[in-house]
């Protein structure tokens, strides 16, 4: 899409909801955009809401959501706490503003889902923050696999791990599966039909640290992801296995390895800013009323794998979606 440069009526006025760690990067990136007019912040810290407005030149800040969705902005990104990400969503497209909600989408699959139903009957667009969807390591990978580069695909393993004190409510689960999930299904353009989950809650009764899910896929391939708060580091890795080769990706760097007959191809790919091409494709949508391909159906599934996960773990048993 090809915006003018200066033109402000071609730009889409934007409030971000939620200015902690990972707001800021809504509001950066924003302010950065040439398609995007960042014209509300919210947060109930209202000094950080004076430092980014100082910052990034944005003209309105509020401790009131109510504030923004009153505004004219067109569009909102909310990267507040997931416990109140429903009750913000479901307020926002009912005030007529597209959103982007941060993942996961809200804290269970039924919220989720209601959420989709009321984007749909509001005609607004509604975004979920899976940004692996926008790397381009995993987005060539994906190329790769459609064109039969690995061969037969056997199994995907997924090492998402980093050291972080449990959050009440929130568990491991919760927290980094929304992307595990989501990268399964962006790369093999399936959902797993069995889900089999075993974890272990080491610091806070019932809030798991650290979780192994075994996910089947009806065609045969599967994938094993292991998530933790404990492991030393930080990783976010994937490997995809199939009959003539496999890769490593190291999804941050975003630097995939291919290992074929022994030997070990860089496939050299330069890392893109994710947060951008997220934002971008979700203006994008807007002006265009085009798809997204990280929409709250996604969303929802991701959170329906993660009820099924919890069930497993549960239960002790497998759990067939
Ligand atoms: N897509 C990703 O890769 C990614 C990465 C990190 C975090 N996240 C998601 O982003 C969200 C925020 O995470 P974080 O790490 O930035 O947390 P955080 O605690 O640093 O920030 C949350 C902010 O929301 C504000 N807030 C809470 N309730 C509010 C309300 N009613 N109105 C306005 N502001 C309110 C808090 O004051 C806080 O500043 C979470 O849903 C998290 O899962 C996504």
């Amino acid at each position: 899409m090809n915006f003018s440069k200066d033109d402000k009526m071609d730009k889409i006025k934007i409030g971000v909801i939620g200015t902690g760690y990972w707001g800021k990067k809504h509001v950066f990136e924003y302010s950065q955009l040439k398609e995007a007019e960042l014209s509300w912040i919210c947060d109930l810290d209202k000094s950080l809401l004076k430092t980014l407005s100082k910052d990034h030149n944005i003209p309105n800040i509020t401790t009131n959501y109510k504030d923004v969705l009153e505004s004219d902005v067109k569009a909102v990104s909310i990267c507040s706490n997931n416990e109140n990400h429903y009750k913000l969503a479901k307020e926002a497209l009912l005030a007529g503003k597209h959103v982007l909600l941060e993942k996961p989408m809200t804290t269970s699959s039924k919220t989720s889902q209601d959420l989709v139903n009321i984007a749909k009957k509001a005609k607004r667009q509604l975004a979920v923050g899976h940004i692996f969807r926008f790397n381009d390591g995993l987005s060539e990978v994906k190329k790769l696999i459609k064109k039969g580069y690995f061969g037969d695909i056997y199994f995907l393993r997924l090492q998402w791990t980093t050291v972080l004190n449990p959050k009440n409510p929130i568990d491991v689960i919760l927290d980094l599966c929304p992307h595990t999930f989501d990268i399964m299904n962006y790369l093999l353009d399936e959902w797993p039909i069995k889900i089999t989950c075993t974890g272990k809650a080491y610091r806070k009764k019932n809030l798991e640290d650290v979780a192994f899910i075994m996910a089947e896929f009806k065609n045969g391939i599967c994938a094993h992801t292991e998530v933790s708060w404990l492991l030393p580091g930080k990783v976010r890795e994937l490997y995809v296995i199939g009959s003539k080769r496999s890769a490593n990706v190291e999804c941050l760097s975003q630097k995939v390895l291919v290992f074929e007959n022994g030997k070990e191809i860089n496939l050299n790919i330069t890392a893109n800013n994710t947060i951008a091409s997220e934002l971008s494709h979700f203006l994008d949508s807007i002006k265009k009323g085009s798809t997204l391909s990280n929409d709250g159906e996604i969303g929802t599934k991701t959170l329906q794998l993660i009820e099924a996960s919890k069930e497993s773990l549960k239960k002790g048993k497998t759990i067939e979606i």
